[in-house]
């Protein structure tokens, strides 16, 4: 297992730029302190970023949080923006005090979409050739678990960025949408895939070939969003589930998010096999035995991540 880890650590250093602010963090402070990060980078040599704003919440800064702040275009993804947004979560994917990650907008619009500016003059074979749009599959292999804290519009790619995060929660305004159609093509990052996962086919056809929007009440019946709270208070709420997240072993939140996103992947027999494989791995780490033995001593388990 600890093999395993180091060998992870090892791959995520190399497609990160050395300048990363996270390798520079020494130790994780206990006190509750936003805006870490955004200290941290003030005083270092970190890369700025344009398009986003990345600080660390909760007690000892477990959570990460990526806002998407691109106000005058409602944060449509422009390639810079996705770059930024890259680079944010392999660094909080390495920085060791972390345990989970929210990711949000403006109350206006999580995110309106690829940016169609940039793609009006594309061809086909600019697209092909530069497999446009394939980076964005960094926030679905992240191993840390992903929330997204949606307000506003969440349409095109920016329904697509909230599917591949593991849990979305929703302000009472959000409105989300499929409209690629509209524009002549159709959905590009897994829209047609995920959606209809995750809302069934009928639904997912009705959204995608109309290009309407649904309200938040309607993604929380339909089952694409966990819970719907007033627009102020969602991200404050995916940061406590973050925190309470951040609690847990960090390796076996990994464990089990891969568990749980090989539903979507497998069989239902291949994916209980997996399962009990991976349930059986637990038993070689040592918070698997911490856990159980705190449990046992009636005390809170001291998780050390291994
Ligand atoms: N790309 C580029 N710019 C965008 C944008 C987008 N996806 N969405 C909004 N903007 C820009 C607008 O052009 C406008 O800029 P200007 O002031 O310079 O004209 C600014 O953001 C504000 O937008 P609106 O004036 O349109 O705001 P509104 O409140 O009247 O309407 C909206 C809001 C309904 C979200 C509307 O902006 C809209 O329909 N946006 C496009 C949504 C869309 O079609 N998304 C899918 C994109 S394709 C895609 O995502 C492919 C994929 O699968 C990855």
């Amino acid at each position: 297992m600890a093999g395993m880890a180091a060998l992870r650590i090892q791959q995520l250093r190399a497609v990160i730029q050395p300048t990363s602010f996270a390798s520079r963090i020494v130790g994780c402070p206990r006190a509750n302190t936003p805006n870490f990060v955004q200290t941290a980078r003030s005083m270092s040599s970190a890369p700025t970023y344009e398009h986003i704003m990345v600080e660390k919440r909760g007690e000892g800064g477990n959570v990460g949080l990526i806002v998407l702040n691109r106000p005058s275009a409602l944060n449509a993804l422009c390639d810079p923006l996705m770059k930024e947004v890259k680079q944010a979560l392999l660094d909080l994917e390495a920085d060791s005090c972390v345990g989970a990650i929210v990711l949000t907008g403006s109350e206006k619009a999580f995110a309106a979409g690829a940016d169609i500016k940039d793609m009006q003059n594309k061809q086909f074979v600019e697209c092909y050739n530069g497999n446009f749009l394939n980076d964005w599959n960094v926030l679905s292999i992240v191993k840390k678990p992903v929330i997204a804290a949606v307000n506003g519009y969440a349409l095109g790619g920016g329904c697509e960025m909230a599917m591949m995060c593991d849990i979305i929660l929703a302000g009472d305004k959000a409105k989300f949408g499929q409209p690629e159609i509209v524009l002549g093509t159709i959905p590009g990052a897994g829209g047609t895939q995920r959606l209809t996962k995750a809302i069934g086919k009928s639904r997912s056809m009705q959204m995608c070939l109309t290009g309407d929007m649904i309200t938040a009440q309607q993604a929380s019946s339909w089952g694409l969003v966990s819970s719907v709270h007033p627009p102020d208070q969602v991200v404050d709420e995916a940061i406590k589930l973050g925190q309470k997240i951040s609690q847990h072993s960090k390796l076996i939140v990994a464990m089990c998010k891969e568990s749980v996103n090989n539903a979507y992947e497998l069989s239902l027999s291949e994916g209980l096999h997996f399962e009990k494989r991976l349930f059986h791995c637990t038993f070689s780490t040592n918070d698997r035995s911490e856990g159980m033995t705190a449990f046992i001593e009636k005390r809170k388990p001291n998780f050390t991540d291994s």
